[in-house]
């Protein structure tokens, strides 16, 4: 208008009409407004065919062929040959990958399908030096088949990502209540003794990735948590501070945070201490987008040994003040044996007794050596029998959370205990 003057048949303001027209139809073309943000924006957000997944054993042909590379015709003797840093991201990768849930291989089968692995479920690339060293801790006890699924899966996932790993599953020995975060703190200690990784995977043992574009790495500054879109879930975050499943973070993150708390005996609430001690401690959580972070979980009742644990929210309530004094620097436990099995490295351990018992749970349990001895009963049973007032910190939006979950499972399927 500024530069036409009045004039309505001024080749100007023709002009401007068909400007105008052209944006339309370009908004419109472009699919109204999401469309153009998303063109303004530039979404990064990819998009993957979920209903037509790949073998998880897809390309691992590829690797096999290129393993006995040194034997080849080319390269007869001489100086072995520098390897070529691998390429990144991995050109094997195929995105979604088919999850089966029931009856998994036994592990012999799932040995043979994997002939590069070597003892301790170990595994470095054939053809060119990798970028990532990553350890895979898995807490565990009595899930022979949820291992077998997971062993199954991962390591032709992990090998199409052309890193270096191993699979470390911590058992807890014993009947004592399971102690996950526990179990996770021995794991990182122990596999650093063995190798200076640069990445630690904190690996739950039912839970199968759905695509391999989430890559078993870590963030340089941040932890990361992988497992953003879970069905049990329906591939939503289930709240904004959720760290548990899948998760990640590297050696100095680790010490950073004061490792993992100690204190937490049966299902729930570990996870959100950990995700409160990286706040705490000046870090935050970093994801994928929910479109790759896909996980299946493997549906089973709650196990024997690991009730929901009642002083979830008192303890989470104290994460501010305990973190530094608990953790990675008050860790006590016995190394019972540690096998290098063809899939994985079996470290068995001691980690003691809940102190305090839970009594609706099961009773107190005689048990392994226990590292401390509680001298008075009556008071940890006054403690549990306070009542649990809810507060208005972020922990109570978290509990919120919780019970709404809780609820929806109740309506859909049966409950699990994961
Ligand atoms: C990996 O598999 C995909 C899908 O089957 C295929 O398109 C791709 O070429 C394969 N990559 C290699 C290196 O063979
Ligand atoms: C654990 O419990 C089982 C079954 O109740 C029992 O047979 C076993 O001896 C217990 N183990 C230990 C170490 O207490
Ligand atoms: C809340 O639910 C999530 C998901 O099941 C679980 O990982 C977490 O430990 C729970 N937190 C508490 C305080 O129960
Ligand atoms: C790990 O080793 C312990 C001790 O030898 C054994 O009892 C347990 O079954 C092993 N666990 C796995 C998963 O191999």
């Amino acid at each position: 208008m500024l530069c036409c003057g009045r004039a309505l048949d001024s080749p100007c303001t023709l002009a401007m009409l068909v400007g105008f027209q052209f944006a339309f139809v370009l908004y419109f073309s472009l699919g109204g407004f999401r469309g153009l943000v998303s063109v303004l924006v530039h979404s990064t957000e990819p998009e993957f065919d979920y209903s037509r997944p790949h073998d998880v054993y897809t390309n691992l042909s590829h690797l096999g062929a290129l393993a006995p590379h040194h034997t080849g015709p080319a390269a007869p003797t001489g100086p072995t040959p520098q390897l070529k840093d691998c390429q990144v991201p991995s050109p094997l990768l195929v995105g979604p990958v088919l999850v089966r849930l029931s009856s998994p291989p036994s592990l012999d089968e799932i040995k043979e399908k994997n002939p590069l692995v070597t003892p301790g479920g170990h595994y470095t690339p054939p053809d060119c030096e990798p970028r990532h060293h990553t350890a895979i801790v898995v807490p565990y006890r009595n899930r022979q088949a949820h291992l077998r699924a997971l062993l199954y899966h991962l390591h032709p996932f992990l090998q199409r990502q052309q890193i270096h790993y191993s699979i470390y599953i911590v058992h807890q020995l014993g009947n004592a209540t399971f102690n996950r975060a526990k179990l996770l703190n021995v794991g990182v200690r122990e596999a650093l003794r063995d190798e200076d990784w640069s990445c630690i995977f904190l690996h739950d043992v039912d839970l199968l990735p759905e695509n391999d574009h989430n890559t078993y790495t870590c963030h340089p500054q941040y932890p990361t948590h992988l497992s953003v879109a879970m069905d049990k879930f329906r591939y939503r975050l289930p709240y904004p501070q959720y760290f548990g499943g899948v998760s990640a973070v590297t050696p100095n993150q680790y010490l950073k945070m004061n490792g993992f708390p100690n204190q937490y005996w049966g299902w729930g609430g570990e996870d959100d201490d950990i995700a409160a001690r990286i706040r705490l401690s000046g870090m935050k959580i970093v994801r994928p987008p929910v479109a790759i972070g896909h996980y299946k979980m493997i549906k089973h009742k709650g196990d024997q040994g690991n009730e929901q644990n009642p002083r979830r929210f008192d303890l989470l309530k104290r994460t501010r003040i305990n973190w530094r004094s608990d953790g990675l620097n008050s860790l006590t436990y016995q190394l019972l044996s540690k096998e290098l099995e063809p899939l994985y490295t079996n470290l068995s351990v001691n980690i003691g007794d809940d102190p305090h018992p839970s009594k609706n749970g099961q009773p107190p349990r005689k048990q392994t050596p226990p590292p401390v001895h509680h001298p008075d009963k009556s008071k940890a049973k006054a403690k549990l029998v306070a009542p649990t007032k809810p507060v208005k910190t972020d922990t109570a939006q978290r509990t919120k959370a919780n019970e709404t979950s809780a609820r929806e499972e109740k309506a859909g399927t049966k409950q699990e205990v994961g």
